[in-house]
């Protein structure tokens, strides 16, 4: 099969391609195909590639081509997952039949948010292979940032773009009841975490991205609580009226991948009573990169106390 006989269609003028008239099993490793794919993904986020026959060392082994693979299974969890394929977590609200669980996870209802930002190096894309689906399909919802980093009127990106923003830990941030309901933590504990920049460019395309924390309470560096606050209902309420967005109904046998450092997600709940089963990988990206990163000097031909004095005004700002 020839990697030309591809059809590629996009989803919509904003985001995703998907594409059909390939044999995902047999091109898989075919060079050939994964620059197709990496190119699709640096321009347009997210493949879709619906209804395929996959090993799960298959789907590993096409994620890694982005990145170290990443085991993000919940610690001391007892759940299937997927036996002889480690970088695999299932992520399921359901009970096989011998009583344990399938793998991580719930039914809720997700708000918009990237994977794992709090890490000094985040998830840089994520693959689902579904598995199982309920009735109605849950839909799971891909918005374009590097799009909504585009739309912002200038005086806010003069505003945004040298910041840095505190990424602290906050457990199950991305379901709507907590998100709705769940408490600050102290402040102190808000203080702690990588500080990512607001506006980060991600290696393949070099746009940059509106990057957000999920936590409307995070801290900016340097900034007071309040203020803090108030910019990310802002941005967060600019990001949600930009229908930069798709929406793919996952089925059984469809393979998604997307750039997880330039979109953000969200999904539909479903009632408990069904159960969904979908296969998830992650890749490791890249230390956050800053729009403008902070150049050095030119110290050759100084001397030692001419390079401290040239280098002091770049260094002692950090
Ligand atoms: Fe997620």
């Amino acid at each position: 099969m020839s990697v030309e006989n591809i059809r590629i269609e996009s989803l919509n003028e904003h985001i995703g391609v998907k594409l059909t008239g390939l044999d995902l099993e047999s091109v898989a490793r075919d060079p050939a195909f994964i620059r197709l794919v990496r190119q699709l993904l640096d321009e347009h986020l997210l493949v879709f590639i619906p209804q395929q026959t996959i090993e799960a060392n298959t789907a590993q082994e096409l994620t890694a081509n982005f990145g170290p693979l990443l085991d993000i299974k919940r610690a001391g969890n007892k759940a299937h997952h997927v036996e002889g394929a480690p970088w695999i977590k299932v992520i399921s609200n359901g009970l096989a039949p011998d009583g344990v669980p399938y793998g991580d996870g719930n039914s809720s209802a997700q708000i918009w948010h990237s994977d794992s930002t709090p890490w000094e190096a985040p998830v840089g894309h994520i693959a689902f292979y579904c598995r199982q689906t309920v009735d109605p399909v849950p839909k799971t919802y891909f918005k374009n940032m590097i799009k909504v980093y585009q739309a912002l009127p200038q005086a806010v990106k003069d505003k945004v773009d040298e910041l840095r923003v505190i990424h602290h830990f906050y457990p199950r941030q991305i379901e709507v009841a907590i998100h709705a309901n769940g408490p600050s933590m102290p402040l102190e504990d808000r203080k702690s975490g990588f500080a990512h920049p607001l506006v980060r460019r991600v290696v393949g395309n070099n746009k940059p991205v509106l990057y957000l924390p999920t936590r409307r309470d995070s801290i900016v560096q340097g900034w007071s609580e309040q203020d803090s606050r108030a910019l990310f209902e802002e941005l967060w309420a600019f990001t949600n009226q930009c229908d930069f967005d798709c929406a793919v109904g996952l089925q059984p046998d469809d393979f998604v991948i997307w750039d997880n450092r330039a979109t953000v997600h969200a999904r539909d709940g479903w009632s408990n009573d069904q159960t969904r089963i979908m296969w998830h990988i992650s890749s490791e990206g890249e230390i956050p990169t800053p729009l403008r990163t902070k150049r050095g000097v030119n110290t050759i031909g100084l001397d030692r106390d001419q390079a401290k004095a040239a280098t002091a005004a770049i260094y002692n700002d950090y």
